[in-house]
């Protein structure tokens, strides 16, 4: 997914720094996981992985890239949903999913066979609520494959696993036909190329990892006290004013999936209430304060902290934040530098400096 922050491009440079100080892999805590990137490459790497972050969406990529272990064979929903029984058993489904398995025939079912429907998408994303997220027809689809994954969890039809696995592929497909500049906190006034293109859906096949990992939305700092002795957090904080809330809350709205108490949405963009959802990592004034009580409440033995050159906390505060908590004092610092991702390119915050910007990695031994 576009998303600010996500560290797709970077792990190659996480990974490697991992290496060179020598860590093998044990458990470790992703501690702002965003898009789970990182938690699914260090599980790949042979890591338990605990995750944790504010936002929904991000309990939905946790759950199913770095938690579920397994193709899920969908026995249940396909004894237990008359209408999926039907489609599977005709020629035309079978021919054109001959092949993909059980979690190809369930996503081509949801993508292509059932009709798109008005709900909360379509209602406020789209045209007929006077926005422009998305094309009626896709938002109306999005609705329809949302309504149709709780029926079958609550229900009991699908397991935790399948249910996020197909969930985080709707979140990921509406994000390749959103009609935006990549973050939701505002949309273009005409519709864009990838926003015409129907909506698809491309569910991952989870992999096999070390098992006991955990997914949470929650705040970095209660994770870390409730996480106990682990070897590794990976710190990769917002690093600039922007609240992800306010930029990501369409994904968040169709990870949460209003069913029932309907929420009030504000101004053009239709923003929901974010509750419990507003960082102190997005204030200047709060942000160190933040890294030391994160720091403290940890009981990692190796913290690796990400943070952009033009961040909110300057790099000589966190350079002391990081030496304080220390064990001997001492702070490395890996950097690299990277193409600026384009959709960053708002003002709120942020300085231009040029098109490209270093990624700095910080490593503390903290016991
Ligand atoms: C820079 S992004 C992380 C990107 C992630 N590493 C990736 O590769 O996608 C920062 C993340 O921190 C989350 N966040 C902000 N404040 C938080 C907090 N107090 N506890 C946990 N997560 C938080 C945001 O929702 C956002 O997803």
């Amino acid at each position: 997914m576009r998303y600010i922050g996500n560290k797709t491009r970077l792990l190659p440079f996480l990974l490697s720094t991992i290496e060179r100080l020598d860590l093998a892999p044990k458990t470790a805590h992703d501690a702002f996981s965003g898009t789970a990137a990182v938690g699914r490459a260090l599980k790949a790497a042979g890591w338990r992985v605990a995750s944790s972050d504010l936002m929904t969406y991000s309990y939905v990529f946790q759950r199913a890239y770095v938690v579920a272990q397994r193709s899920p064979s969908f026995a249940a929903l396909r004894a237990g949903d008359p209408e999926l029984r039907r489609a599977l058993r005709s020629p035309s489904f079978r021919a054109s999913t001959a092949g993909t398995g059980a979690l190809g025939a369930i996503t081509e079912y949801l993508a292509r066979w059932i009709d798109g429907e008005r709900g909360f998408i379509g209602t406020h994303f789209a045209p007929a609520g006077g926005r422009m997220y998305f094309t009626q027809e896709n938002a109306d689809r999005i609705d329809a494959i949302r309504r149709r994954l709780h029926e079958w969890w609550s229900s009991g039809l699908i397991e935790d696993d399948a249910y996020y696995v197909l969930l985080a592929a709707l979140v990921e497909g509406a994000d390749r036909v959103a009609n935006t500049a990549g973050v939701y906190a505002a949309y273009i006034k005409r519709w864009q190329a990838n926003a015409r293109r129907p909506l698809t859906l491309k569910p991952e096949i989870p992999q096999r990892g070390p098992r006991g990992a955990s997914a949470h939305r929650a705040d970095a700092g209660v994770v870390a006290a409730s996480a106990g002795e682990v070897e590794l957090i990976y710190i990769d904080p917002p690093y600039n004013a922007r609240q992800y809330a306010g930029y990501y809350h369409v994904p968040e709205v169709i990870a949460r999936g209003w069913f029932d108490a309907v929420p009030v949405l504000r101004g053009k963009t239709g923003l929901v209430g974010s509750a419990g959802q507003q960082s102190d990592w997005c204030s200047a004034r709060k942000a160190g304060a933040a890294l030391s009580e994160l720091l403290a409440a940890t009981g990692a033995r190796h913290a690796l902290v990400s943070y952009n050159s033009e961040g909110l906390l300057s790099e000589r505060d966190l350079r002391d934040v990081l030496a304080r908590a220390a064990k001997f004092g001492t702070v490395k610092r890996y950097s690299r530098g990277y193409r600026r991702y384009r959709s960053d390119s708002d003002r709120v915050g942020r300085v231009y400096q040029g098109d490209r910007v270093r990624e700095l990695l910080y490593h503390v031994r903290l016991r």
